[in-house]
């Protein structure tokens, strides 16, 4: 048996860019760039890109476009593209918009739940599960975030049993599937490990997804160590683009394209053109004129470099 033999021969990665990326730049990306982005990484074959987020603009700025844009991009078939949703308004303005599949989302810890939503963890539980019943009742597919599930830059240290808590009760609320959010990148392999495992002692891998920022340059370690646990969903963002604007030192997620790479060398299907994904990765970049966080795109543009010769 080799090391790596019970890692799942497909998996499934969230792109997460045009939300998670978008949300925590400076400026606001026009709308049609959005919808260009989105447009490239639907054309690149991921299952599901994440679009926006229908929360108070005065919250998140970047994202005051969010009906526009849902509207506007060109739909793959077979392609989820889930909206987050804090609240019942925002679930409405979401099916105003069109929108097939959302995501909720609340935290591990009380502080940051207060500083992102402005609600306990267990009042944003008991609004999720409004929104939940609402949403399903519409026959929309349902996401649940958990977030700084391995550290919170508030309170520090997060307990495994409270993360198990707050996912168990969103998969007992009715959500599809729960992403297990690693907000500010602090989490190293043997957390991954000691998290994760409590998880699976309780829940179906099938319904988790990890989700984690590389503000460290731990994040591939941790999928390493997610993968070889059994979990088959991660969530990743073109260029490496994102944070959190509520969660002071949150940088950038894992970048999609070091991801894809991992994954192709270790002959992971995942159905997504890493090529393709470089391409709306150089588009967004022009658009928003700064440096990739990704590797894997550092090495494309050092070898067309190379190319073309000094
Ligand atoms: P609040 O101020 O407590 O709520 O905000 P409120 O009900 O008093 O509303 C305040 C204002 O917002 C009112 O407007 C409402 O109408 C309006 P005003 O009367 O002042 O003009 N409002 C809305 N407007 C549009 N759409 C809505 C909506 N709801 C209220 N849905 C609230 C509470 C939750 C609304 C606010 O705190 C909020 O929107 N927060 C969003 C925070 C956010 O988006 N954070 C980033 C996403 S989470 C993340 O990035 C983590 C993740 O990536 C995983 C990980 O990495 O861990 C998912
Ligand atoms: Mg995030």
């Amino acid at each position: 048996m080799g090391l790596f033999s019970a890692v799942p021969g497909r998996l499934r990665v969230v792109e997460v860019g045009p939300r998670d990326g978008l949300q925590n730049e400076p400026g606001f990306v026009p709308t049609g760039a959005k919808v260009r982005f989105i447009d490239l990484l639907s054309e690149a074959g991921f299952g599901v890109v994440e679009v926006t987020s229908f929360v108070s603009p005065r919250a998140v700025p970047q994202l005051a476009d969010a009906e526009e844009v849902l509207r506007a991009i060109r739909r793959r078939p077979g392609v989820r593209y889930p909206v987050l949703v804090p609240n019942l308004r925002g679930l409405e303005r979401a099916l105003g918009a069109g929108a097939q599949e959302i995501a909720v989302f609340t935290a591990a810890s009380e502080t940051f739940n207060l500083k992102n939503i402005n609600m306990s963890v267990a009042r944003s539980l008991e609004v999720i599960a409004e929104v939940v019943r609402e949403a399903r009742g519409a026959g929309l597919w349902v996401r649940g975030y958990v977030s700084v599930c391995f550290g919170c830059p508030y309170e520090g240290q997060v307990d495994p049993e409270k993360v198990l808590g707050v996912a168990g009760r969103l998969l007992e609320l009715g959500v599809d599937e729960v992403s297990i959010g690693d907000t500010t990148g602090v989490a190293t392999p043997r957390q991954v490990e000691e998290t994760v495992g409590r998880l699976l002692k309780e829940l179906p891998a099938e319904r988790l997804a990890l989700h984690f920022h590389d503000t460290r340059g731990t994040a591939l370690a941790n999928v390493l160590t997610g993968l070889l646990m059994g979990i088959s969903a991660f969530d990743s963002s073109a260029g490496g683009l994102g944070g959190c604007p509520f969660a002071p030192g949150a940088s950038g997620n894992l970048a999609t394209e070091d991801l894809l790479y991992m994954l192709q060398g270790m002959g992971i299907e995942t159905g997504v053109d890493l090529d393709k994904v470089v391409a709306a990765t150089r588009f967004i970049l022009g658009v928003l004129n700064r440096p990739p966080a990704s590797r894997y795109f550092q090495s494309c543009q050092a070898v067309r470099a190379d190319v073309r010769g000094p």
